[in-house]
């Protein structure tokens, strides 16, 4: 692809995966629109090599991206088979015209705003993968952008995260940050980033779903303290059964009382 940005700054290509996106022609990198890539990379760069199953909602089309220069649909989901080198990504898009299979990539009819086709969506995958309970290690959706069909979309999708996996939701405005921050989160699933971006219209959202949630730790003779695992710290006050703090720590750590 040939592409013709006038790009200046060397601050975007910043990382591998704004690199990619620029390759193919996906917005998610500083060079064409958003400002998402170098904070994916932080993300995402430890799972490179480990994260093998990704979907994404929105396989694109050169309507919605007609301000990119000859956009060719599935432009991040390319970007993603590149950047996770073992993965397989599953494309899902309500434009029919737009679903194509080639190297490491399938794309799947969907709305993502049916809660049935999401759902009939996830059984063709498990049959084209023959695995009948297939998960994902990163979910983004990139699709309508309709706070109502994100959200569904979050309430059905998030049950096939893997755990470490990620979900994703792209272009969420400054002011509807709260909501996405205030739903309700299955058991499990923290919110990992929030990202306000560098204008109204480039912000997102990621959740993962976490090997040792904050829940794990409500035991009886635990009353007030730090406990730390590889990738989890979690502080808790059993007086009143709350969590005081959880976040990622360091591998290694030790469980420390205080
Ligand atoms: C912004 S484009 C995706 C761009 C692509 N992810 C990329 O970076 O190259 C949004 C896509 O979402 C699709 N879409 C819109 N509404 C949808 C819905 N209700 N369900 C599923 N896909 C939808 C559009 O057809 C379009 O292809």
């Amino acid at each position: 692809m040939n592409m013709t940005f006038n790009v200046k700054e060397p601050y975007v290509f910043k990382t591998e995966l704004c690199k990619l996106f620029y390759k193919y022609g996906a917005d998610k990198c500083p060079a064409i629109r958003h400002s998402y890539s170098p904070e994916y990379y932080t993300l995402l760069k430890e799972y490179k090599s480990q994260f093998t199953d990704i979907l994404e909602i929105g396989v694109g089309n050169d309507c919605q991206l007609r301000y990119v220069f000859e956009y060719i649909p599935g432009a991040s989901l390319r970007a993603w088979r590149d950047f996770f080198t073992d993965a397989n990504v599953y494309g899902i898009d309500i434009d029919k015209n737009v679903l194509f299979e080639e190297e490491r990539i399938k794309c799947f009819y969907a709305d993502q705003s049916k809660e049935e086709e999401l759902e009939n969506t996830i059984r063709d995958i498990e049959k084209y993968t023959n695995n009948k309970n297939q998960k994902f290690d990163l979910i983004v959706d990139d699709g309508s952008h309709i706070i109502s069909h994100m959200i569904l979309s979050f309430k059905i999708l998030s049950k096939y995260m893997r755990i470490n996996g990620i979900y994703i939701i792209e272009d969420i405005k400054k002011e509807d940050i709260d909501r996405f921050k205030n739903i309700e989160l299955p058991m499990g699933i923290e919110i990992i980033k929030v990202y306000e971006g560098k204008d109204s219209q480039d912000g997102f959202i990621a959740y993962q779903r976490l090997d040792f949630p904050g829940e794990t730790f409500r035991i009886k003779d635990f009353v007030r303290g730090v406990c730390c695992l590889d990738y989890f710290i979690c502080c808790l006050d059993l007086g009143t059964n709350k969590r005081l703090l959880s976040g990622k720590s360091h591998p290694g750590s030790l469980i420390r009382k205080v």
